[in-house]
């Protein structure tokens, strides 16, 4: 496996290929992003992870200074899968000029939910993601496939949609989501919990599964459910930003006769303590 950091030696790494297949990451891998790789190495002839910590999604407020940096663990991982090269640029190859140019989502789907509660946010993400493409175009050919993780369901379907509008050719592929055993989707920022909130984690996963199962069963206004979900919640500690079911296709709350499995998802995101969590389920 080559760990390149500049531009230039990542082109240079990918110039014999046809067909990288690319997993963007901030690094502090865990079982969520390997899967993602181990699905990347059946979906192109070289398997390319970046590792960098994007400021430019990251509000002033946020976590952006302690977000875990651990480099060396990760190279270790993704050697163990197989992976071909690793990208993990410093700030100042990836940004050498402050960063003027950005891609700016639609604001219906990129300022619901997520945009919501963290303005600028897809704007940071869609920036970043199309310079890791392009910082990964060499000799005229690009990644062929990248594959993001549901985990984050509004960030693949913003990303999916600008692969899309700017009629960039790359496969976006969805990568199902990965759980501890109790049901808690994995994540970096698990790691800030204490063991006290660990244990409490799962409940955001169960408070969406409960959601989901009674937006199904009742025909109580899904406002209300929404509200008790969340009231809910919040009991037990939690601070929550919303619990809501969407449609899949844009995200936005299905009509009353648009209630019913196969065509919903139900997304969350809540802070327990200081630590902020997201998660979703398809129904
Ligand atoms: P990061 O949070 O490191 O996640 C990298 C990729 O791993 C994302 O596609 C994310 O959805 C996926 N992922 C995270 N947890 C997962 C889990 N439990 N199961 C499956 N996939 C999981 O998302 C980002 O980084 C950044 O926003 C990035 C796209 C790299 C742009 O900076």
């Amino acid at each position: 496996m080559q760990v390149v950091h500049t531009i230039a030696d990542l082109r240079a790494a990918l110039a014999p290929f046809d067909a990288p297949a690319f997993v963007p990451t901030m690094g502090n891998l865990h079982e969520g992003h390997i899967a993602l790789v181990k699905q990347a190495k059946n979906l192109g002839d070289v398997t390319v992870a970046s590792i960098f910590v994007n400021r430019l999604q990251f509000a002033p407020h946020e976590d952006f200074d302690t977000y875990p940096r651990t480099l060396e663990a990760d190279c270790e991982k993704l050697a163990a899968q197989g992976c071909d090269v690793v990208f993990a640029p410093s700030e100042k190859d990836l940004y050498p000029e402050p960063q003027g140019y950005k891609v700016h989502p639609p604001t219906e789907l990129a300022d619901i939910l997520e945009g919501h509660f963290r303005p600028g946010f897809f704007v940071g993400v869609c920036t970043v993601v199309m310079k890791l493409f392009q910082c990964a175009l060499s000799q005229g050919k690009g990644p062929r496939t990248a594959v993001f993780g549901k985990k984050d369901y509004q960030q693949l379907m913003v990303i999916r949609r600008m692969v899309q509008q700017f009629a960039m050719p790359i496969n976006v592929v969805g990568g199902d989501t990965c759980r501890a055993d109790d049901g808690l989707a994995l994540s970096s920022r698990n790691g800030y919990l204490s063991a006290a909130e660990r244990q409490e984690a799962v409940q955001l996963s169960l408070a969406l599964k409960a959601l989901a199962r009674e937006s199904l069963t009742t025909g109580t206004d899904l406002h209300q459910l929404e509200a008790k979900a969340r009231e809910t919640l919040d009991a037990r500690g939690w601070a929550s930003d919303y619990l809501t079911v969407r449609r899949r296709s844009d995200l936005l709350p299905p009509a009353p006769d648009q209630r019913q499995a196969g065509e919903l998802v139900v997304l969350g995101a809540s802070r327990l303590g200081k630590t902020r969590l997201i998660d979703n389920l398809e129904f």
